[in-house]
């Protein structure tokens, strides 16, 4: 069943121009494993929860494969959020474009227009497609992914380092519940796709 219903997942996204295997296979083949040698912090301690089956996934979000078609499955996500859109990219902007408008406006209400964004955390930042949104709808900003899955994190940073940016996007391995970063030390903290909320 299981498997079966990855497939339709698979061919779905497929048939929306999103080269799903082609995607994960390019991840599986690239020097991924040696940026996660880099990336992983081997004192973590994960919640109980992350430790469950996920999605398709027997190990959750602590496994390659999750991490190789992370990227597919996000921008698949798009697509079924807008069906009007007329494509995979069309929907993509409509998503990213609204949630970024609303950070913008949220900053500007609350620290006004002289206040800079500076710095940014990503928490939940999974393969880094959010982050990299961030990053370059504020180029001037020093952007901080951080995540639970050292594989997810390792797409990631192996994706960055292909990339020429002004502020190269750095990665961290960490609860987003207790980050052990500075307090106080970003002007924007998103959480896109991360969080969700049990109407009973
Ligand atoms: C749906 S993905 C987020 C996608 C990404 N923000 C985007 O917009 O494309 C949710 C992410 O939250 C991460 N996550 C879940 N619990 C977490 C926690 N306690 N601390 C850090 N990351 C966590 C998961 O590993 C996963 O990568």
């Amino acid at each position: 069943m299981k498997l079966a219903s990855r497939e339709v997942i698979i061919r779905t996204a497929e048939k929306s121009n999103i080269p799903w295997r082609e995607m994960t296979k390019k991840v599986l083949e690239s020097d991924v494993y040696e940026v996660f040698e880099r990336i992983r912090d081997p004192n973590i301690v994960y919640p109980d929860y992350y430790l469950s089956p996920f999605h398709a996934y027997d190990e959750g979000n602590l496994s390659w494969l999750a991490a190789a078609e992370a990227e597919a499955a996000t921008l698949s996500i798009a697509k079924r959020a807008i069906p009007e859109a007329t494509s995979i990219e069309e929907a993509n902007k409509i998503v990213r474009g609204n949630w970024m408008n609303a950070i913008e406006e949220h900053h500007l209400k609350y620290s006004g227009e002289n206040c800079q964004i500076n710095d940014i955390l990503d928490i939940g930042c999974s393969v880094g497609v959010s982050t990299r949104y961030l990053a370059e709808r504020f180029p001037s900003a020093k952007a901080v992914g951080l995540d639970l899955s050292p594989y997810f994190l390792a797409v990631a940073a192996q994706k960055e380092e292909q990339l020429s940016r002004q502020n190269p996007i750095r990665w961290v391995h960490a609860n987003g519940e207790a980050t052990g970063l500075p307090p106080n030390s970003f002007d924007v903290v998103s959480l896109a796709y991360v969080v969700i909320s049990i109407i009973s």
